[in-house]
């Protein structure tokens, strides 16, 4: 890892600088209406969202990193996401849509300030830039955040995207297997990783198979109409109340028409693409769908492998096609389109065993709840991963077509509650294998 400060200090500003035309183009794209209207009681107005970021900016890199005096301590609390849940912050006095966007400018001025003088090194939060990390890939996690707000909003589009390229032609095989031993899982060495990806440590997995491509619209259309949301027998007790008090019958934001699936996305209302990745599923209906087709949600680790683990040199990579920063042929990322590619893209980004589109297109359910490592240490803050640990919440992994590759990689966990189904998050499928021969050498 290079300690030479320059190159450190054009990735921070480059990566803050491409977060920040992000969210500027998901804050401008639609009326100040829109900015200041609660979509969803599961998601807080964008307006929110835009202030907290700079708010989050001005507490690390201005007060903590540049020891500056406060900017708008009088906001701190309106800002707080653990003082108010969601539903609650449209009726907090929020600076209005002019006054968030002068805030989240005024202090990212200042940051750059400080990014020029700081000398990149001297202690854990500022040893490679972290801190500067850290609030970039805060700001992508919020750019995320917005799209979902995005998607939920009705009325016409705001937004546009190029298409993503056409899947290679030619069958997959529908699994691979996944050698079992020992990996590397986390790491102690990826210089922007958070606190939960942190420390690498040995884990073994038995062999399991594992699906080559994510399981598509298709696929999940049979369950669908295979009646799997009438059979309680596929579900989780949790998943099956679920089912019976919402009346789910498909994926969010599908609906039948006409004796075909449709589905909302961006404003657009278009036929279910039988061949994408499925899309706004809970991890009930995750799970459901596995059992129906006799197999299993893989879990955190056996993701992991497969992500990171090359068989062939015992070597564990940053990503499945290997060290390399995540260019546009390797993986559906930072919202370039604003859709899944079809399963089976993406050949460049196939991991060491050939298994496709590992990284992007749609966050996975694993069947691992979010745990910390064995010699976790919370850094900087306790709020970001460990008030979450437990068995509340479902670890995702992979990233989506949303996040941009500055916070996504073969090591991010991404967390939710089993009900979510707004967020960009699909599945891949897998089942136990005996031990083989291969295991045995
Ligand atoms: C890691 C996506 C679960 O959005 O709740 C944003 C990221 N943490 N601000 C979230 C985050 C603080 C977090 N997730
Ligand atoms: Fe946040």
């Amino acid at each position: 890892m290079t300690t030479d400060p320059e190159p450190i200090r054009e990735r921070a500003a480059a990566a803050l600088l491409a977060a920040r035309d992000r969210t500027r183009l998901l804050t401008t794209c639609v009326e100040e209406g829109d900015l200041i209207a609660q979509h969803s009681p599961l998601m807080s107005p964008l307006v929110w969202d835009l202030a907290h970021i700079g708010n989050q900016e001005e507490q690390w890199l201005l007060r903590t990193v540049g020891g500056r005096d406060p900017l708008r301590p009088d906001i701190d609390s309106v800002y707080d996401a653990f003082a108010h849940p969601r539903a609650e912050r449209p009726t907090l006095p929020l600076l209005g849509p002019a006054e968030a966007h002068g805030y989240a400018a005024e202090v990212r001025g200042r940051v750059l300030d400080v990014l020029e003088r700081s000398p990149l090194r001297g202690g854990p939060l500022l040893d490679a830039g972290f801190a500067f990390g850290m609030i970039a890939q805060h700001e992508q996690q919020h750019d995320e955040t917005m799209l979902i707000t995005h998607q939920l909003r009705t009325g016409p589009p705001a937004l546009t995207a190029p298409e993503p390229p056409a899947a290679p032609p030619g069958p997959l095989p529908p699994e691979v297997l996944v050698p079992g031993g020992p990996f590397l899982m986390g790491t102690s060495t990826e210089p922007w990783a958070l606190d939960n990806e942190r420390p690498a440590h040995r884990r073994t997995v038995p062999p399991f198979f594992l699906d080559t491509t994510q399981v598509t619209n298709a696929a999940y259309q049979r369950f669908v109409d295979d009646g799997g949301y009438e059979e309680p027998r596929w579900w989780d007790p949790e998943g099956w109340a679920q089912v019976r008090e919402h009346h789910l019958g498909a994926p969010l934001f599908w609906r039948r028409e006409g004796g075909q699936w449709l589905r909302r996305r961006f404003g657009l209302t278009e036929v279910v693409p039988p061949d994408e990745p499925v899309l706004h599923v809970s991890w009930y209906e995750a799970d459901a769908y596995a059992r129906w087709a006799g197999r299993r949600l893989p879990t955190e680790a056996e993701w992991e492998k497969a992500a990171r683990h090359d068989p062939a040199t015992g070597r564990d990579r940053r990503y499945p096609w290997g060290d390399a920063d995540p260019g546009p042929d390797h993986a559906n990322l930072g919202q370039r389109h604003l859709r899944p590619a079809p399963a089976g893209s993406y050949p460049e980004g196939a991991s060491p065993l050939g298994i496709r589109q590992l990284i992007g297109d749609v966050w996975e359910w694993t069947a691992s709840d979010f745990l910390p490592y064995p010699g976790f240490a919370a850094f900087p803050y306790r709020e970001y991963s460990e008030v979450f640990f437990g068995s509340a919440y479902k670890v995702l992994r992979g990233g989506s077509f949303a996040v941009d590759p500055v916070a996504c990689r073969g090591t991010f966990r991404n967390w939710d509650l089993p009900v979510r189904r707004q967020i960009f998050a699909g599945f891949r499928t897998a089942r136990d294998a005996g031990p083989t021969a291969a295991d045995a050498t």
